[in-house]
């Protein structure tokens, strides 16, 4: 397997297996297939809920600690102790038990929310004892990237980023490569959204080449040296998704693709023109249009469960009802003046 070397040299396998929304029931077979289809590299999260499942396949698997690179996330903390620090560690800890691993090969902060400058500042403890091979964040736009750099020892290694063919995410990844913080995509495929599948350039392409498109979107990040991470529950996909180092994507294929760029989320509607701020307002109002991805996860995790107040939040999420901003927010321009409640009319103020 290909792989990345990350800022403190430690090597990251190009590609791995995402578990988002494969739900916990289903996990531990679907991981024990992309194992069983060559993955090494698995990449989960608290707040997926799935990491006892993908612990159980890691263990079932039979394979060495020393060959599995595992990605797990740190869940928004919500201070319930009075120390964010503590609740970090302990959120660490509980992961690994989740996981029934020693150690991880990196910790994320799942999202620029809340207090994590107290969140880095003990992830980059943990890493001191040893206890993570590399610490990263998620979801940072660039100016919390680098006001984050800018005020800690620690140089984030990772920064795991929705990137795909209709938001490639170029000039974050030219400041993330100055920064020396390594590229992460989330939602290779977009999800299926703007039908990727079934785009006629991306088609093309891959007739060219006799692969599937989503073979040729793995071939066109991977050649952008982007870290990726498909999600499938078809073991012939997991394998198809794997099988992208036999043919190389031409100067003019790449370019081409490139004009696919819409310099927009998929995910965030509007949002991401005003910046990581507004997804992080919209997310703590609890408003969100977004029935998956990152503004998703949010807002299913941004209060503690009832009667569970002052506990660590660092649980798997529970679905907990939330507001949603009004119904003709979807698909289309930004939240808060498309029929938005009041609540999710707490806007951001700074651009990107
Ligand atoms: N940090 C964050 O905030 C964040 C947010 C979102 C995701 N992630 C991570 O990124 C991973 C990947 O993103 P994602 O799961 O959101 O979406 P994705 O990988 O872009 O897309 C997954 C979808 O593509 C389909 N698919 C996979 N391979 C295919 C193939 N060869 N041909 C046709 N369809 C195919 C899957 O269907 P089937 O399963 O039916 O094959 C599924 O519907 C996640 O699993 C998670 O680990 C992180």
């Amino acid at each position: 397997m290909q792989t990345v070397t990350l800022n403190n040299g430690v090597e990251m396998p190009i590609i791995g297996f995402g578990v988002f929304q494969i739900p916990d029931n289903e996990t531990q077979a679907a991981v024990e297939a992309a194992l069983a289809a060559g993955y090494r590299h698995l990449d989960t999260a608290a707040s997926y809920g799935n990491e006892e499942a993908v612990g159980a396949a890691i263990k079932a698997s039979g394979i060495a600690r020393e060959d599995l690179w595992i990605t797990t996330k740190l869940w928004i903390q919500h201070n319930p102790t009075g120390s964010v620090e503590d609740d970090t560690k302990r959120a660490f800890d509980n992961s690994l038990r989740r996981l029934g691993l020693d150690h991880l090969d990196l910790y994320l902060i799942h999202q620029p929310l809340g207090d994590y400058y107290s969140k880095w500042r003990a992830m980059q403890q943990v890493y001191k004892d040893n206890r993570v091979r590399a610490i990263g964040v998620s979801n940072f736009h660039p100016d919390r990237l680098v006001d984050l750099i800018d005020h800690n020892e620690i140089t984030p290694a990772v920064n795991q980023i929705e990137t795909h063919p209709f938001h490639q995410r170029a000039f974050d990844q030219e400041l993330m490569k100055e920064q020396g913080v390594q590229i992460e995509s989330w939602g290779p495929f977009a999800e299926g959204k703007n039908d990727l599948f079934t785009n006629p350039l991306l088609s093309a392409t891959a007739e060219a080449h006799g692969k599937s498109v989503a073979q040729v979107v793995i071939r066109w990040l991977t050649q952008r040296e982007v870290v990726v991470i498909p999600k499938s529950v078809k073991p012939e996909r997991m394998a198809q998704n794997l099988d992208i180092f036999d043919f190389t994507l031409s100067d003019e294929q790449m370019s081409q693709i490139g004009t696919l760029d819409t310099g927009s989320s998929l995910f965030f509607g509007g949002l991401l023109s005003l910046g990581v701020a507004g997804t992080a307002a919209v997310a703590l109002a609890g408003c969100t249009d977004a029935t998956s991805g990152p503004a998703a996860e949010a807002s299913s995790r941004t209060t503690a469960p009832t009667g569970s107040a002052r506990q660590p939040t660092d649980e798997a999420p529970r679905a907990l009802a939330r507001p949603r901003c009004g119904s003709s927010a979807r698909g289309g321009g930004p939240v808060g003046t498309r029929g938005a409640s009041a609540a999710c009319m707490k806007q951001p103020t700074r651009g990107r």
